[in-house]
């Protein structure tokens, strides 16, 4: 069937969430991040993300914006700058105001010109998803921002996935699902949605039961691709 909603991922997908530990290092307030921000912005990811996992096998849910803090708790004492409050608010205020990739506003303003419905579907909390949309100025290119806290489980669960033909009403193949995460466009290929996985860094394939549809290195061929 033809795409008529293209569903985007939120963070590391449409926002850029090494921006926050890359621009601290360029603060003079914080000279002990110079060498180190590349690795604390990898160790946060990492955990945050096996944070979510883990909590969702196990049924333990919190909010995005509690497993964030506990990944940057354990990125930063992995670097030995556990005991630097400044710094850990300084990144944590940041995560609330990332920016966007370049690329992003016009690919969505395409969409929206073609008239597919467009929306986020995160993990983020709707606080975050809401601070993120507004400081990259891309609410009016979007039709909705959906966030799993509505099912109270993380991704790659798929009620998490559901919440797209529930708040659409399209079948799972009239839908685009765009993610940066291998697993989560895998996951969502699984599901039954077409996916595109975009792989800036060109990492491996992730060895999962599912693949992504699509591979790109960016998001600048997202309208041609829901075009068809
Ligand atoms: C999200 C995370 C997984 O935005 O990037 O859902």
């Amino acid at each position: 069937m033809a795409i008529t909603t293209c569903v985007f991922d939120a963070y590391g997908t449409l926002f850029d969430v090494a921006a926050a530990a890359r621009q601290a290092a360029d603060e003079p307030d914080f000279p002990t991040l110079k060498k180190k921000w590349a690795a604390v912005a990898t160790h946060w990811r990492l955990k945050q993300l096996q944070y979510s996992w883990l909590r969702a096998v196990t049924g333990a849910h919190t909010d995005f914006w509690e497993v964030t803090q506990n990944g940057l708790d354990w990125a930063l004492e992995a670097q030995g700058l556990g005991d630097q409050p400044a710094l850990r608010q300084r990144l944590l205020d940041l995560y609330w105001e990332l920016s966007a990739f370049p690329e992003v506003p016009d690919m969505l303003a395409a969409l929206k010109t073609a008239g597919f419905q467009t929306a986020i579907l995160s993990n983020g909390s709707p606080e975050m998803l809401a601070g993120a949309v507004e400081s990259a100025g891309i609410g009016p290119l979007l039709d909705d921002v959906l966030s799993v806290e509505t099912v109270g489980i993380f991704k790659p669960d798929s009620k998490v996935y559901d919440l797209v033909g529930a708040r659409f009403g399209c079948a799972t193949d009239e839908v685009l699902f765009v993610s940066s995460n291998g697993w989560d466009a895998a996951a969502a290929s699984g599901y039954g949605f077409s996916t595109v996985w975009v792989n800036r860094a060109g990492e491996p394939v992730d060895r999962l039961p599912w693949k992504p549809t699509r591979i790109l290195d960016d998001l600048r061929a997202i309208p041609d691709i829901a075009k068809g």
